[in-house]
């Protein structure tokens, strides 16, 4: 049976979520779900705007089915050719022949590497700034490469002022009923997995991102239907600001993460202390995380949250302990900058985690490495315990 939407006059929201799927994209869990996000707008032409997942094509097409109630469907707008929003897109041009497929240049290659439908006898090439009228609506065409793929654009509805977003302004989280932010304790219940997912997700894109911040700034937005988790049609300012920092990689908050790897828990013993001396110092919201029992997604969402990040860690096989070697290796890859960074390492014998860890931070765009690196001769001792003040000092005066 259907389940849609209505989300105004002639917008209806005819997506689904996954509450199954255990890694999205096969790589990040998702405890919470997913949802995807696809919509239907009823003018005198009708528009569907991106597809969804293959996990819910039974549901999505019901949806459409339902929505347009005997309607042809002439317009399909493909802001995103990544299969979470375009798996369904062959059964779409099969069950609604006549129609059109709205995309820009480098929109049409992708789906003809994903189908043989041929896209190009039925395609509407945009570019930036072009427009589409439907009849009561019309639309404008942004061009956002790499948010987070490189033909990724985002459609402006000129008459209800509603911006088709795709990826950005997305979520992890199923929708459960209520899609409206403001339906949400979006903060409380909701920002992690958001941070979570365009850390992860888009963070790597930050420059990207940041321009096509700059083009909606011009923008008169009412409504934000983004192509993962709630619809926003208030304090969407409030949501802006949050990809403000996160895509200029500035912290959200003046605050600590550490990170320890350890392995028969002295290492991890060097860390608690250490965050018991910053927050004696006052520092709030310090978080300690194990790197062997914590997905590295979360620790990438913390980095970009936290303006200090303290890498403590075991020496292994002559190197770093395996899971902060891979943690640090995602930091890079998914573009972490702009940071001060205190080291802790430890070993019985031929000690090298720090040196190591130091290289691959040292690779970072605008990392700053305290000095005074600690260095644990198996366990803390007492005489220790004034370099591990010293470092929360050092972190302090520089929050
Ligand atoms: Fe939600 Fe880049 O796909």
């Amino acid at each position: 049976m259907y389940c849609v939407k209505k989300i105004n006059d002639d917008l209806y929201w005819v997506g689904g979520s996954d509450r199954r799927l255990a890694l999205f994209e096969n790589a990040y869990p998702i405890p919470r779900g997913i949802s995807y996000n696809s919509y239907v707008m009823l003018d005198e032409k009708t528009v569907l705007f991106d597809t969804v997942d293959r996990a819910i094509t039974g549901q999505f097409l019901e949806n459409v089915e339902a929505v347009l109630d005997g309607r042809n469907l002439d317009y399909i707008i493909v802001n995103h050719m990544e299969p979470d929003h375009c798996a369904t897109l062959g059964e779409i041009v099969r069950r609604y022949p006549d129609v059109q497929v709205v995309c820009n240049a480098k929109t049409v290659p992708i789906i003809n590497q994903f189908y043989e439908f041929g896209v190009d006898s039925r395609a509407i090439i945009v570019k930036e700034g072009d427009t589409l009228s439907t009849g009561k609506h019309n639309f404008t065409f942004y061009l956002a490469p790499m948010v987070h793929w490189p033909e990724v654009m985002v459609t402006y509805d000129t008459t209800d002022k509603v911006l088709f977003s795709a990826d950005a302004f997305g979520t992890f989280g199923a929708m459960n009923g209520n899609i409206f932010a403001d339906e949400l304790n979006f903060e409380r219940d909701w920002l992690d997995d958001s941070r979570r997912y365009y850390s992860n997700i888009v963070g790597k894109y930050g420059p990207s991102t940041m321009t096509l911040l700059k083009k909606l700034a011009t923008l008169d937005i009412q409504l934000l239907c983004p192509l993962h988790g709630p619809v926003w049609r208030s304090d969407i300012n409030w949501y802006v600001d949050k990809y403000l920092l996160w895509s200029s990689y500035e912290p959200e908050e003046k605050s600590v993460m550490i990170a320890y790897g350890s392995i028969y828990g002295n290492t991890e013993n060097a860390a608690n202390i250490l965050a018991c001396r910053l927050a004696d110092q006052g520092v709030k919201n310090v978080v300690v995380y194990d790197v062997a029992v914590t997905h590295p997604s979360v620790l990438i969402s913390e980095a970009f949250r936290c303006s200090h990040l303290v890498f403590a860690s075991a020496t292994y096989n002559s190197g770093i302990f395996s899971s902060m070697e891979h943690l640090l290796m995602d930091m890079k890859s998914h573009n972490v900058q702009n940071r001060t960074v205190a080291l802790m390492e430890n070993g019985t014998w031929g000690i090298t985690a720090g040196k190591k860890m130091a290289e691959i931070i040292s690779q970072m765009k605008n990392m700053t490495i305290l000095d005074d690196m600690i260095t644990i001769k198996s366990s803390v001792k007492e005489d220790q315990l004034t370099e591990i003040n010293a470092m929360a000092e050092a972190i302090v005066k520089t929050l």
